[in-house]
């Protein structure tokens, strides 16, 4: 072999070598690499929310991928409040033949399947909820599909915890490795923390504390129904990106609480339906680093040991190694990139390929293409096309995913 060759085939593989070390969390459970595929609504339960084959078809692909962890989609906790058609919904143990099916053809090569539970609050879509609640009534500021919530009672809200822990209880049972708290992105978890969201005037509402409350109370009922040894994660905004709203300093002492609680791993993200940061629409990275979050992600380093998982915007391996090299986050998450080429961990493990480019969906039509949702609805159909057995069509037209992402608001 040249010289030159060899060179760079060392070169490669070294910045292989970060990428697939184990990590051991603090619950003690090892995560055999650091490429995570974050969660990916699927949207293709059955209209009960139960598991279905197309499910099954996707994940038994997914389970090839290597990925440290296959996050699931986020799982909903009450059939009453979906924030897309056919989430899948775990409220009880009816489907739990189906839960244990999916679990089994995630982790068949050695990938953990962790599942995301969410409730959407006030982002649930009005022509499939009736009942639409939120900790205050104030309504998504988007053109079309929502309705002004009406505010939890007390009581509900203690429900509503239990419910997170009960769905918890039931993905443990059914074989799953591990949960994650869905915390971004402008859900319930998200709407209790933001103050432009949650303007209670009881112990949910007003100082950070009492924001914060609903969040902590559902990890501790999660951990004591769980155990010590089962691994809790939560999926955070590092801000919400809107004035008044959630803040990067509110963020990091969230992260602080949860922190000192125990939680193993804390993922990082951004923005809601309004500000959709999470896929790159309030772009918040150096001109350097690919990663969106990445300047929070340092902050939040210097003053917390809990491992700290890093999604949206990476792309190459040069990026995913520096950001591990230089000790600055500990798991690689992946979103868009799994719906492009579901064999993607495998791929940057090996060295296979050294990036994996996820160009802007656009549509040339501004409205939409600012709004990161045509971004979403595009990469939705790829799920559904390996859902059916099919691969990714990276040729889709950018006008067919508008046409039935809108299509399933209906
Ligand atoms: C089709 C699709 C569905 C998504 N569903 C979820 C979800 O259910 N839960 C979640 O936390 N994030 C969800 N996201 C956001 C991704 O997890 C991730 O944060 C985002 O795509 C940015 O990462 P990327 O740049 O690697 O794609 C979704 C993104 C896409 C494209």
């Amino acid at each position: 072999m040249p010289k030159s060759l060899d060179l760079k085939q060392k070169a490669k593989m070294d910045k292989t070598k970060l990428i697939n070390q184990a990590f051991t969390l603090p619950c003690g459970v090892s995560i055999p690499n650091r490429i995570l595929k974050s969660a990916l609504s699927e949207n293709m339960g059955t209209s009960k929310g139960n598991f279905s084959p197309i499910l099954e078809k996707l994940y038994t692909t997914w389970g090839q991928s290597h990925a440290g962890i296959l996050f699931s989609g986020n799982v909903m906790i009450d059939k009453k409040a979906r924030g897309e058609k056919y989430n899948a919904i775990v409220e009880d143990e009816s489907d739990l033949e189906g839960l244990k099916k999916w679990a089994e053809v995630s982790q068949q090569h050695g990938t953990q399947l962790w599942m995301q539970i969410n409730h959407p609050g006030r982002q649930a879509p009005k022509s499939f909820n009736k009942d639409i609640v939120a900790p205050s009534a104030v309504k998504l500021k988007v053109p079309m599909g929502f309705k002004t919530p009406r505010a939890l009672t007390e009581e509900e809200i203690l429900m509503l915890i239990e419910r997170y822990a009960n769905t918890a209880r039931i993905a443990k049972k059914a074989g799953w490795a591990g949960v994650q708290i869905h915390g971004a992105h402008g859900y319930l978890v998200s709407q209790f923390l933001s103050p432009s969201t949650n303007q209670r005037k009881d112990r949910w509402g007003g100082s950070l504390e009492n924001r914060a409350r609903f969040v902590l109370m559902i990890y501790r009922a999660m951990r004591n129904t769980l155990g010590a040894d089962f691994p809790i994660s939560i999926k955070i905004n590092s801000a919400d990106f809107q004035r008044g709203g959630f803040s990067e300093e509110e963020s990091m002492e969230v992260i602080d609480l949860l922190s000192a609680e125990g939680i193993d791993l804390i993922e990082v993200s951004g923005g809601t339906y309004e500000k959709a940061a999470m896929m790159g629409i309030t772009k918040q990275s150096t001109l350097a680093r690919e990663a969106y979050f990445s300047e929070f992600i340092l902050k939040v380093r210097k003053r917390t040991s809990v491992p700290l998982m890093l999604t949206g915007g990476f792309r190459s391996i040069g990026a995913m190694h520096q950001a591990l090299e230089q000790n600055e986050l500990d798991f690689i998450g992946l979103g868009r990139a799994f719906c492009r080429n579901p064999l993607v961990a495998h791929q940057l493990l090996t060295g296979a390929i050294d990036a994996s480019p996820v160009p802007q969906i656009k549509t040339g039509i501004g409205f939409f293409d600012k709004m990161g949702v045509l971004d979403t609805m595009w990469h939705s159909l790829q799920l559904k096309r390996m859902g059916n057995g099919l691969s990714p069509n990276l040729k889709l037209s950018p006008y067919k995913a508008l046409f039935h992402g809108l299509k399933s608001f209906l």
